[in-house]
């Protein structure tokens, strides 16, 4: 089986590269499940009920969130309604949503998680005792289980990714928007990578446009955000994964640029 892990979704050049390419992605590496990180396909911060519908419109089995997940309030109401839709697993509970979804692709069980780190990130509560608390519990639900960690510090995302090796299929970084090159698979065989970037523009800062994160840096005043014009970027990871055991044979990175015609 062959997932494909796509990165960060940011603002409408995101999505809008999303519906031209992503069918021919799919066709050309002969993918079978999708995964998109969702919280910034609306203008950066978070998703709308509309931009999810627009993602789910595509073939996306998942979207994964993150610290953006409630910029828009909407979702708190609607997360329920979309099970495709997973936030980070460490929100104090009652919350709405789920962190942990479990989704049936042909003959296997594929369980997702998604979890916030603790380093310079929203205060949610630790994912390393969170794990602790939840791996039995989760071990057998699923036959493949792919976790979405989505954190700042390369430090914690990478001891994170040895704390699941041979628990979870694979561990991978989102958040940063800048891919990582450590791609590998860990000694217990857990795929790992610390970032699997961004899907959006090319050419602005994680996303923004350039100009006004200059001026902010320069003034060391707050800028409104713009999101970047111009080129865009595609970035995310495709896992193959063994029929008979469930393991990761292969990681890819999958890394492409596209020239948008102004
Ligand atoms: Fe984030």
């Amino acid at each position: 089986m062959k997932i494909l892990i796509l990165g960060d979704v940011y603002g409408r050049p995101g999505r809008n590269i999303l519906q031209e390419q992503l069918s021919n992605i799919i066709n050309q590496y002969n993918i079978d499940f999708t995964i998109v990180n969702g919280e910034n396909a609306s203008g950066g911060n978070g998703l709308t009920v509309k931009n999810a519908k627009e993602l789910l419109s595509l073939p996306i089995d998942a979207i994964t969130m993150g610290n953006h997940v409630w910029q828009q309030k909407e979702l708190l109401d609607a997360i329920d309604d979309y099970p495709q839709i997973i936030r980070p697993l460490n929100y104090t509970d009652p919350c709405p949503g789920k962190g942990f979804q479990i989704f049936q692709h042909q003959h296997k069980k594929i369980g997702i998680i998604n979890l916030s780190g603790q380093i310079f990130m929203p205060n949610l509560g630790c994912p390393f005792n969170l794990m602790k608390s939840l791996m039995n519990e989760i071990k057998n639900s699923a036959d493949i289980i792919i976790i979405d960690f989505h954190a700042e510090a390369t430090s914690e995302k990478i001891a994170f990714g040895y704390y699941m090796d041979g628990f979870a299929t694979a561990v991978y970084g989102t958040h940063t928007h800048v891919q990582t090159a450590d791609e590998r698979i860990l000694s217990k065989g857990t795929a790992y990578i610390t970032d699997i970037g961004m899907t959006g523009p090319l050419d602005g800062v994680i996303g923004v446009d350039q100009e006004v994160i200059i001026e902010s840096m320069l003034t060391k005043r707050p800028k409104r955000f713009v999101t970047a014009k111009g080129n865009v970027q595609i970035n995310g990871i495709i896992l193959e994964i063994s029929e008979s055991d469930n393991k990761v044979t292969d990681i890819t990175r999958f890394y492409e640029t596209y020239e948008v015609k102004s």
